[in-house]
């Protein structure tokens, strides 16, 4: 089966046999060791020599996090969106209930750091930045290097979900100043769900001083207090997936992060041009297509659900669908965390062979 969504992704059998593992006490010696040293590796893995945070839950409950950590009801916000998670960033801000600035990009279309440039400058109340660098409804990764960089001319704080893009591809949260960077498990970490990673930098720690937004699950400081003094979290963690995680970061480390981030674009690329000989085009701006996630545009005349129906049915090849404004219109590959080229040959040959039955001209397809 080839499982080519943007995550849950699959995972290597050795990352599954890990979680056969009996539970340990999570208050114990044990626990604190693999705790520290998946923290250790982290660092290494975001980058950043600040804080990592391991919390139990989804890469929501870490945009969640991110949000109430840091700000306090009434904050100006600007909001950077290009896609549904971009919006979804936007909503968590609204919903503790800071003042939210959007500055939407049509979807398929990358973020312009003039344009945040200018939004920054028409508003200097404005305390932080909300941004998506991998935006996985539109397969499209912004160019966050060059945000970053206005963002810190205007010394803003810079929350960045990177669920679908950290560990996948590049991304030095330090160099990049990012202050809270959010990613998940199931994305290319190469794990099963059940954990947020988030790093917070000392510019985040002097806002959380002073956030004033409700918070108890997601509180950072209790995180940080109960890793550094207990080797704990403060509430019962996923130790399953702390196990699948621990394998999973070996095998990461074994690899070595530059030739990870090379795999994923070559994936990407193989991703791409077996697209194009199919003789369809890709959704976002090509110049911002992603490196774990291409959607396509659905040709004239194609049914995404039956494509997707006979891909699942008789070819074994999950695929995912659009999203909100795009059902219908898009179709997506993820291919981030454990696929290689071989795995993108298999899906592009399926879909050759699946598109004539969901109402695609023959002809185009065997040009
Ligand atoms: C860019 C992005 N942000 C946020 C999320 C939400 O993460 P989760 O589904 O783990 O809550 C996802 C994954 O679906 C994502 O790809």
């Amino acid at each position: 089966m080839q499982l080519r969504i943007p995550g849950p992704t699959p995972v290597p059998e050795d990352v599954l046999q890990a979680m056969k593992k009996q539970m340990i006490n999570h208050r114990g010696k044990e626990f604190g060791e693999l705790i520290h040293q998946l923290t250790d590796k982290l660092k290494g893995l975001f980058q950043t020599k600040e804080d990592v945070l391991i919390l139990t839950g989804s890469g929501t409950g870490g945009m969640e996090a991110a949000v109430a950590n840091t700000l306090s009801p009434g904050d100006k916000v600007l909001s950077v969106s290009v896609g549904a998670f971009g919006e979804r960033f936007a909503n968590i801000a609204e919903q503790f209930g800071a003042e939210v600035k959007r500055l939407g990009f049509e979807w398929g279309s990358a973020a312009d750091s003039g344009a945040v440039r200018k939004a920054l400058q028409a508003d200097p109340a404005i305390k932080a930045v909300l941004v998506t660098h991998n935006e996985t409804s539109t397969g499209l990764t912004n160019d966050l290097g060059s945000i970053s960089a206005v963002v810190k001319e205007f010394d803003k704080l810079l929350l960045v979900d990177a669920i679908s893009s950290l560990g996948s591809i590049i991304l030095p949260v330090d160099d990049w100043q990012c202050d809270v960077v959010v990613t998940a498990s199931q994305k290319g970490w190469m794990a099963p769900p059940g954990l947020a990673m988030v790093s917070v930098s000392q510019k985040a720690w002097q806002a959380y001083a002073e956030a004033k937004m409700p918070r108890f699950y997601w509180d950072f400081a209790k995180a940080k207090k109960f890793l550094e003094e207990k080797g704990q979290t403060p509430w019962t963690p996923a130790v399953s997936t702390f196990y699948a995680l621990a394998v999973a970061l070996e095998l990461i480390e074994q690899e070595g992060l530059p030739n990870v981030f090379a795999r994923h674009a070559r994936v990407a690329e193989a991703a791409r041009s077996g697209i194009k000989a199919l003789g369809l085009s890709l959704f976002p701006d090509e110049a911002y297509a992603s490196n774990t996630t291409t959607a396509i545009k659905a040709p004239l005349g194609v049914d995404v659900k039956r494509l997707l129906q006979v891909l699942r049915e008789e070819h074994q090849v999950i695929l995912a669908g659009g999203q909100q404004q795009l059902e219908g219109k898009i179709f997506r590959i993820g291919h981030l965390g454990w696929v290689t080229e071989a795995d993108i040959g298999e899906v592009i040959a399926a879909l050759k062979a699946a598109l004539p039955q969901a109402g695609y001209e023959v002809a185009q397809a065997t040009q």
